[in-house]
């Protein structure tokens, strides 16, 4: 897909703040630090539109893009960031679970894992509950650049056993690097044929 244009709309502190829902959506979650906003920003070939850090929770609101003028990119908080109060932590959570379970117009969820790491009980209680609440959702590794291809193979392969422990059909996996832009097109194209499928069948959202 290219990207004509991509634009920040607005970030809400809750669901109900959030821009009119009439357009598709997809949305980034994962931990905090995971890589989301770097990710949103190889997609997009842009260098700061969403607002990276190297220090956890950078991003504490929903953040809305436009794309092509025609759906949104939502750049979400990170879960489980341990720096913060329990009190904020479940705020934070609130506002993330509010968000996925009422935005009529969420059409996937991308939730990102970090590609080094073994997999961590945190993503696979959010994994979970995407599961049981019938969550659209896909996994997507981050950081693959920070790993020797072999090293990087073991880990994508030692996730989908551990998920199928639980789940007999898994979704849809993408390895990328918001630095070094891999994996971006793959899920773009994801995106742009799903936004094909939506208007060939006149899907529409209401608020
Ligand atoms: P929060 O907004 O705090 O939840 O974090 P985030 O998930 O949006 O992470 P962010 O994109 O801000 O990246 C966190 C850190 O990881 C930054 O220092 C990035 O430079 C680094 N990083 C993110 N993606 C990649 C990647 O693909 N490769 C490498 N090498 N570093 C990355
Ligand atoms: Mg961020």
């Amino acid at each position: 897909m290219v990207i004509k244009t991509a634009e920040f709309v607005k970030s809400s502190g809750k669901w109900q703040e959030c821009p009119e829902g009439t357009i598709p959506e997809y949305a980034f979650i994962g931990r905090s630090n995971v890589g989301k906003s770097s990710l949103i920003n190889g997609m997009l070939n842009r260098k700061d539109l969403a607002k990276t850090s190297g220090t956890p929770g950078k991003t504490q609101l929903i953040n809305h893009f436009i794309i092509n003028e025609s759906w949104y990119l939502t750049d979400l908080p990170g879960y489980g960031y341990a720096k913060v109060s329990k009190v904020m932590r479940r705020d934070f959570e609130k506002l993330i679970n509010n968000y996925i379970l009422n935005r009529n117009n969420l059409v996937n969820l991308f939730v990102l894992v970090d590609s080094r790491h073994s997999p961590q009980n945190i993503d696979l209680e959010f994994i979970q509950w995407c599961g049981e609440s019938g969550v659209p959702f896909s996994i997507v590794f981050t950081k693959a650049d920070k790993l020797k291809p072999n090293v990087l193979i073991k880990n994508v392969e030692d996730y989908k056993a551990e998920l199928h422990k639980t789940w007999e059909d898994l979704p849809e996996i993408y390895v990328t690097s918001g630095e070094k832009k891999t994996g971006t097109e793959e899920i773009l194209s994801f995106i742009h044929k799903t936004n094909e499928f939506l208007a060939n069948n006149s899907v529409t959202f209401n608020e």
